[in-house]
């Protein structure tokens, strides 16, 4: 036997959340940093051995070597079967099928989702538990515990382990599994959607466009929208994962994804285009010269997706994120299905799907999935969109106007403070909770405050409370801002505003609408007192 015990000591500034522990790679390549997490993840599971492991990482600088040091010590701890994705690759969709389809224990998935890669971009490191969910806080909070005195970790004296090729191999009493990242997940969505209809659609020369972002999706979309659907070949662009991804930031949206956006504004601009993220569970779905806002996109996903064959008997309701736009919410009234509100992080959505309380869930932070796996899926929802248009013939502008038709059109906008001194951005919060009670009926420029309330959520299935998760304002004008502290970033503090409108009228101007709203709430919020900043870092 070649497993010893190595001496570490533990990184004080090491905490595990539900988006596992994020941060700078520089961070991530100490000494014995990853391998503490790693030993602490294990450390804080029970009866394991034996069981299997799927691992796998979005591709980013650091993945290579990170990935044997996860298998490493999987092995040294005693895993019976550990599951990698080929050249160490895996989505975290894929990875949250391969969970419930191998009947695994768990999986390690590295990434630090949207956030940028390279040497000075972003590392981290998520653990999925056996229902393919994102560990939940009790794991979570054990697993921050061990890192806090973790005194050695497992290893075995190996060379490292050959990733290249699909195959097997056993290490001691490990059999190491080397698949192809892609197959399962594209046969799973062949169950889900209807191929046939969206080939067709390609084949009628509906033009198509997915931009990888130099990231993970790439692989899987290549083989899925070109060969399986037979989209043109170069359909797929950035479709080689690279370890800074190219310099490109990873994140779909209109100010990151803007090479795309100017791609689907010309005048030769494909009918469809669509984006998803460093590790492939957000998306953006893009119409010629038209935008489709994430809540919108819940939306339209609302309206048809309970008419999928697959869907049909099992369509028990939606939720979304309190920030998300209540697009679904008019929907769902209309469509009689239950709608939830939950506190931002997936994790939230996890319980009322397993408890068949909600089939689709959606973030506005362009994030949407279903009951097909306990994580959001960019690839699943550009499909589903794909397959609404096959069976409807109508553009994504048209289904998103046809629903402004019937239920109005909620103008919806982001803004973002971007890595402000945690500090100040406390304080900031701090006065606001401090105003809660005795905002209403004040008035800023032309509104007055109509309702002030600090957002707390109580699971419906566990009955847990969770309090302080932002603010909400409504306004005179029936205008509506949600205010949070970001809880993913690794530098400083980010504040961001979610601001939103329900209008009858549909050609209106997004920022007018919005305007007074904005202009109330940041004096509310005292802005650029607190932060020193007049505008915001970016609108997304
Ligand atoms: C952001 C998004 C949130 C999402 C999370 C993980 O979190 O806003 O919707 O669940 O990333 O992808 P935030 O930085 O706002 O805490
Ligand atoms: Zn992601």
């Amino acid at each position: 036997m070649d497993i010893t015990a190595i001496k570490t000591e533990p990184y004080q500034d090491q905490k595990f959340g539900t988006s596992g522990l994020r941060g700078r790679t520089s961070v991530f390549m100490q000494k014995n940093y990853l391998q503490n997490v790693v030993q602490s993840i294990f450390d804080s599971l029970e009866k394991f051995e034996g069981k299997t492991l799927i691992v796998g990482g979005d591709g980013r600088y650091f993945n290579d070597k990170a990935i044997q040091i996860v298998l490493k010590i999987a092995v040294a701890n005693g895993f019976g079967r550990i599951i990698v994705g080929k050249n160490g690759w895996l989505s975290t969709p894929a990875l949250s099928h391969l969970i419930t389809l191998k009947n695994a224990f768990g999986g390690i998935i590295l990434t630090a989702s949207h956030n940028p890669g390279g040497k000075d971009g972003d590392f981290g490191i998520k653990f999925n538990i056996s229902s393919g969910a994102p560990a939940p806080v009790s794991l979570t909070d054990k697993i921050t515990a061990k890192m806090q005195k973790i005194d050695r970790f497992w290893w075995i004296n190996e060379p490292d382990i050959e990733l290249g090729n699909t195959g097997e191999r056993q290490i001691e009493n490990t059999i190491i599994e080397v698949i192809d990242p892609v197959e399962d997940y594209a046969n799973y969505m062949q169950e889900i959607f209807d191929f046939a209809a969206i080939k067709n659609l390609f084949k009628s020369g509906f033009t198509f466009t997915f931009d990888a972002m130099n990231a993970i999706t790439g692989p899987y979309a290549k083989y899925i929208f070109e060969k399986l659907l037979g989209a043109p070949s170069g359909s797929v662009t950035h479709e080689v994962p690279l370890p800074d991804f190219g310099g490109l930031h990873p994140d779909p949206n209109l100010v990151y994804a803007k090479h795309l956006v100017d791609k689907m504004s010309a005048d030769d601009a494909p009918d469809f285009g669509a984006a998803s993220d460093g590790d492939g569970d957000r998306y953006m779905i893009l119409g010629k010269n038209f935008f489709v806002n994430p809540s919108d996109s819940l939306a339209v996903l609302a309206e048809h997706l309970p008419d999928l064959p697959y869907y049909k008997n099992q369509f028990y309701g939606v939720a979304r994120s309190m920030p998300t736009s209540n697009a679904v919410d008019l929907v769902a009234a209309r469509r009689k299905l239950h709608v939830y509100a939950t506190p931002t992080g997936w994790k939230f959505f996890s319980n009322l799907l397993q408890n068949k309380k909600v089939t689709l869930c959606g973030e506005e932070s362009f994030g949407s999935g279903s009951n097909h796996v306990m994580e959001k899926d960019g690839i699943w929802a550009i499909l589903a969109w794909l397959n609404i248009v096959a069976l409807t013939h109508k553009t994504p502008q048209q289904l998103v106007t046809n629903l402004w038709q019937k239920d109005g059109r909620v103008y919806y906008s982001r803004h973002n403070y971007e890595n402000v001194d945690a500090e100040d951005a406390r304080h900031l919060m701090d006065s606001l909770g401090a105003q809660v009670p005795i905002l209403k009926g004040q008035k800023f420029g032309c509104l007055k405050v109509k309702k002030a309330e600090i957002f707390t959520y109580e699971d419906p299935v566990t009955k847990n409370r969770v309090s302080n998760q932002g603010v909400i304002i409504s306004f005179s004008n029936n205008a509506r801002v949600f205010i949070r502290l970001s809880g993913t970033g690794t530098v400083g503090a980010t504040l961001r505003l979610y601001f939103s409108k329900l209008e009858q009228n549909f050609d209106e101007n997004l920022d007018e609408v919005l305007a007074p709203a904005i202009l109330a709430t940041t004096s509310i919020l005292q802005i650029p007192k607190y932060l020193k900043m007049d505008v915001p870092t970016t609108i997304t």
